[in-house]
């Protein structure tokens, strides 16, 4: 009798410890799951849409901030480039072209005008990002710097031209790094210009005198240097000679905290929209 009254309590005891603590652990769960949301609900740019993708994307990116594991998943970066793609219909000048976001082919820039000083032969722009470059080049000149446009707006036939015979030249993986496929490339909204010093272009422009001047001083004209250095967000390598026309504030921003476009757009723009 005395043997049962003890299995008895041993029993009980063992109940009401398994259930303490399965409570305890079920609370805990709770409290981490909210935890956890609250983490990605503080930011204005978070999208209650996007819960499960910033959720699975801290999985696997688990040393990423959480405001850059909010704006990567709303970039679209969890999934691969040139899927879940959207198209952009109406020209805007903070518009954003990237590997997610792309123009028709007939897609109507504001304002195109021939840049008739400081370019090639026939380079087209939109008026206010011309005149800016206008600008920028005169000022680099008065200060024995020569800059020139040597690509400006494309029009999509001319942009499937080309990326086919990178694609032809290097493999579609290689071509990819470094140029856009047509209707993604961002020279279609005639606010990006490609930037050499007359001697040396492309390749070489990182090595001119020229290029270490507008580095620190396209952002006064309201350009930005589109795909920086070792960036994991644009898709492209490191492209010293592309700018994009933004505007003056927005481009002192993001040369003064060294993001690129896409996180500028995603962090103040597109929660406006
Ligand atoms: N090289 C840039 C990414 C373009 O093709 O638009
Ligand atoms: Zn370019």
């Amino acid at each position: 009798m005395k043997k049962e009254i003890i299995i008895l309590i041993i029993l009980f005891i063992s109940f009401g410890l398994a259930y303490f603590f399965k409570e305890k652990t079920d609370t805990s769960n709770r409290i981490l799951k909210r935890v956890e949301k609250n983490i990605y609900e503080k930011y204005d740019f978070y999208k209650e849409e996007n819960k499960n993708r910033y959720e699975l994307y801290k999985i696997t990116n688990p040393t990423l901030k959480t405001k850059d594991i909010v704006l990567r998943v709303n970039i679209g970066l969890d999934h691969s480039f040139y899927t879940n793609t959207k198209e952009v219909t109406t020209f805007d000048k903070l518009m954003l072209v990237n590997k997610y976001n792309y123009v028709s082919n007939d897609f109507q820039v504001k304002d195109l005008v021939k840049v008739e000083e400081y370019a090639r032969e026939n380079m087209y722009l939109n008026k206010e990002c011309m005149e800016a470059f206008v600008k920028m080049a005169k000022d680099a000149e008065a200060l024995g710097y020569h800059i020139r446009a040597i690509s400006t707006y494309r029009t999509y036939d001319y942009q499937k031209k080309l990326y086919e015979n990178y694609a032809k030249k290097d493999g579609i993986e290689k071509a990819d790094t470094y140029s856009a496929r047509p209707g993604f490339s961002e020279h279609h909204t005639g606010l990006a210009i490609d930037i050499d010093n007359i001697k040396l272009s492309y390749d070489n422009f990182e090595n001119t005198n020229e290029f270490n001047w507008i580095k620190d001083n396209a952002y006064k004209y309201g350009f930005i240097l589109r795909y920086p250095k070792d960036n994991t967000i644009t898709g492209y390598i490191y492209e010293p000679w592309h700018y994009r026309y933004v505007g003056i504030d927005i481009a002192t921003y993001i040369y003064n905290h060294q993001i690129t476009f896409d996180e500028y757009y995603y962090e103040f723009i597109e929660k406006n929209k």
